[in-house]
C-alpha cells in the first residue's frame, strides 16, 4: 500500500480503500465527516493526493472556488487532485446529435421516472438532478482552477499519469457524461 496521504472528498457510500474518506453523511460511515462547503479539517501541505467524484457540481461556482483553494492548501508541493463531474458540453452534444442514446442512458443508469421522455426532460434533469448546482464545462472548470492555482489537465476514464489515480472512477462514458481532470498544484 502506497504511504501518501490521499484524501477522498464527498466519497458517500463508495470509500475509496487506503484513503481518507470524507463526507457530509455520517450513514456512509466516512472516516472524516464535515461539511465541505466551508473550510476543509486538514493541515497546510499534509496530503499527497486528493479525489473527489461527483460533488464539485453539487456546490455553487463561488463555492467551489473556495474549495479548489482549500484542496490547493492542503496538497503539498506537486501534489495533485483528480475531479470528476458531470461535462455540460458533452450532455448539449448528446442532446442535439444522439436524444435517443441520452434518454436510454438515463433511464438505464440513473432510472428515475420521467414526465415526458424527451431528451429535453432529460437536458433539464440533468442540470439539476442529485443536488446538482453547477454543471460546468472543460473551460470554465480549466479557468476556475487556474484561478485556485491548479493546472487542470483533462483525462480520460480510469486514466491518468499517476498511478495511484489510475482505475478509481466510478463513472464512465458508458453511464454517465463525465468529464476527468488530474489537477497539478502549482506554485504561488
Ligand atoms: C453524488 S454523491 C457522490 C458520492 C461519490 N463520490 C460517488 O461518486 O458516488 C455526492 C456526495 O457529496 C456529499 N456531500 C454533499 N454536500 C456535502 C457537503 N457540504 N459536505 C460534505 N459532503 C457533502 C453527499 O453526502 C454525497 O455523499
Amino acid at each position: 500500500m502506497s504511504d501518501k496521504v490521499s484524501i477522498n472528498l464527498g466519497s458517500g457510500h463508495w470509500k475509496l480503500e487506503g484513503w481518507v474518506n470524507v463526507d457530509l453523511d455520517l450513514d456512509s460511515e466516512p472516516q472524516v465527516c464535515a461539511d465541505l462547503s466551508g473550510g476543509l479539517p486538514f493541515a497546510d501541505g499534509s496530503a499527497d493526493l486528493m479525489h473527489t467524484e461527483d460533488f464539485i457540481d453539487q456546490l455553487t461556482i463561488e463555492g467551489a472556488r473556495q474549495f479548489l483553494c482549500e484542496c490547493h492548501r492542503i496538497l503539498r508541493p506537486g501534489g495533485v487532485l483528480r475531479v470528476l463531474t458531470p461535462d455540460l458540453a458533452e450532455l448539449a452534444r448528446r442532446y442535439i446529435e444522439d436524444a435517443e442514446g441520452l434518454v436510454a442512458l438515463w433511464k438505464t443508469y440513473v432510472g428515475v421516472g420521467l414526465e415526458t421522455g424527451s431528451a429535453g426532460e432529460v437536458f433539464n434533469l440533468g442540470m439539476r438532478f442529485a443536488g446538482h448546482t453547477f454543471i460546468y464545462d472543460g473551460e470554465t472548470f480549466t479557468r476556475l482552477c487556474q484561478q485556485c492555482g491548479f493546472d487542470a489537465r483533462r483525462q480520460s476514464f480510469n486514466q491518468s499519469d499517476i498511478s495511484e489515480l489510475r482505475g478509481l472512477d466510478l463513472r464512465g462514458p458508458e453511464n454517465s457524461v463525465s468529464m476527468y481532470f488530474d489537477c497539478y498544484r502549482l506554485e504561488t
